[in-house]
């Protein structure tokens, strides 16, 4: 019993994939132990300070909902930490979670950030991890999490390339021997999404949407190619010309009209880092394919607008949701991939 303890206190260590979308972590042997949205519901209390009300899923659900005096916050912005105090306190609340709340342990973390932030935003990663309780924080290029995630030979003398689409950085890397070759991140993806699509309803039919519905209109009828099935669905706004609330059709032709400048700005990044790799490494991903992770890889046609574009076979990984977690995991469980790749 005692023993137990002893060892559960040093098995521990956890790996994040802190998502501008959401957040996953993994508990060395355990799996995946937290998936949930990275959002903070903070109620003011009117004298400056604030006490956090819910994270995760349940702030979420008050995203666009809350009355005055309460907020939902997203912490994360564009791939990297907009809002330090809260996500602080995100990361100590789903540590503590993981570990039953118990403020005893200080875990080692793994964490995945963007491939290109800058020094400072890994020193403000770094130290809201470790003020949120962690012992010791290694970062991990998230390219190259994804890679690994995604099942790719990343260890081979082979190029692999991999694109991860999140909500809000797209990530694209060509990785051989452990390393990043080539690698490029851009701040747009599913969110920029969303915002186009609220943009194309204000200007097609007047209407104002919020964040939630476009989002929900992306992951329903959202796609880069038209399917053969019809879509379409109802979608309540408020009309920008009479103030009164009405509802409109929204079909595929329109989220793929309203999407359409997002997707070729991640074409032109894509084709960017294809333009620079290496004859040799090109040859490998003629012959493995491209491999789409992140949230974004679930957008309906977005594998075959790609290699029509690019005229390579590109793929969708299995779970891509979770492939920055995965790869995050496994880098926590193989010590030496850990030294080889992980980076201050
Ligand atoms: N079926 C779907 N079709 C299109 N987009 C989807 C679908 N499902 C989820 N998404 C989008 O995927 C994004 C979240 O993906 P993911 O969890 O990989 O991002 P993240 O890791 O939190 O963000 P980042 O890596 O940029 O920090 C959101 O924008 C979400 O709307
Ligand atoms: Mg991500």
């Amino acid at each position: 019993m005692f023993l137990d303890k002893i060892i559960g206190i040093f098995s521990n260590d956890i790996a994040i994939d802190l998502g501008t979308a959401n957040t996953i972590v993994m508990v060395k042997g355990k799996g995946v132990v937290i998936n949930e949205p990275s959002v903070v519901a903070v109620q003011k209390d009117g004298r400056g300070g604030s006490k956090i009300l819910a994270v995760g899923q349940d702030a979420k659900d008050m995203v666009g909902k809350t009355p005055g005096s309460i907020i939902a916050i997203r912490p994360m912005k564009d791939g990297v930490i907009a809002d330090f105090e809260m996500t602080e306190r995100m990361i100590r609340y789903f540590i503590e979670k993981v570990h039953n709340r118990s403020a005893f342990i200080r875990p080692r973390v793994v964490i995945g950030v963007p491939y290109g932030v800058t020094q400072v935003e890994r020193k403000a990663i770094k130290e809201s991890a470790m003020s949120a309780g962690a012992r010791e924080v290694f970062l991990v290029e998230e390219p190259m999490a994804a890679a690994i995630g995604a099942g790719l030979p990343v260890k081979e003398p082979k190029g692999s390339l991999v694109v991860d689409i999140g909500g809000g950085t797209t990530e694209i890397g060509v990785v051989s021997l452990g390393g990043l070759v080539i690698s490029k991140s851009i701040r747009l993806a599913g969110d920029k999404m969303d915002m186009a699509i609220i943009d194309y309803v204000k200007r097609k039919y007047n209407l104002l949407i919020g964040e939630r519905v476009a989002e929900d209109i992306k992951v329903s009828i959202g796609n880069a190619i038209l399917p053969e099935e019809r879509l379409s669905m109802f979608v309540n706004g408020r009309d920008q010309v009479s103030g009164f609330l009405s509802t409109i059709e929204f079909t595929g032709e329109d989220a793929r009209e309203a999407l359409k400048d997002v997707l070729k700005d991640m074409l032109e990044a894509l084709k960017d880092v294809l333009e620079v790799t290496p004859p040799d490494l090109a040859g490998d991903i003629v012959e493995n394919g491209i491999a789409l992770t992140g949230g974004g890889a679930l957008l309906k046609g977005i594998d075959k607008y790609f290699s029509d574009a690019i005229r390579l076979p590109v793929y969708i990984a299995d779970e891509p949701l979770l492939a920055v977690a995965k790869g995050t995991g496994r880098v926590l469980e193989e010590i030496d991939l850990l030294q080889q790749i992980a980076y201050d």
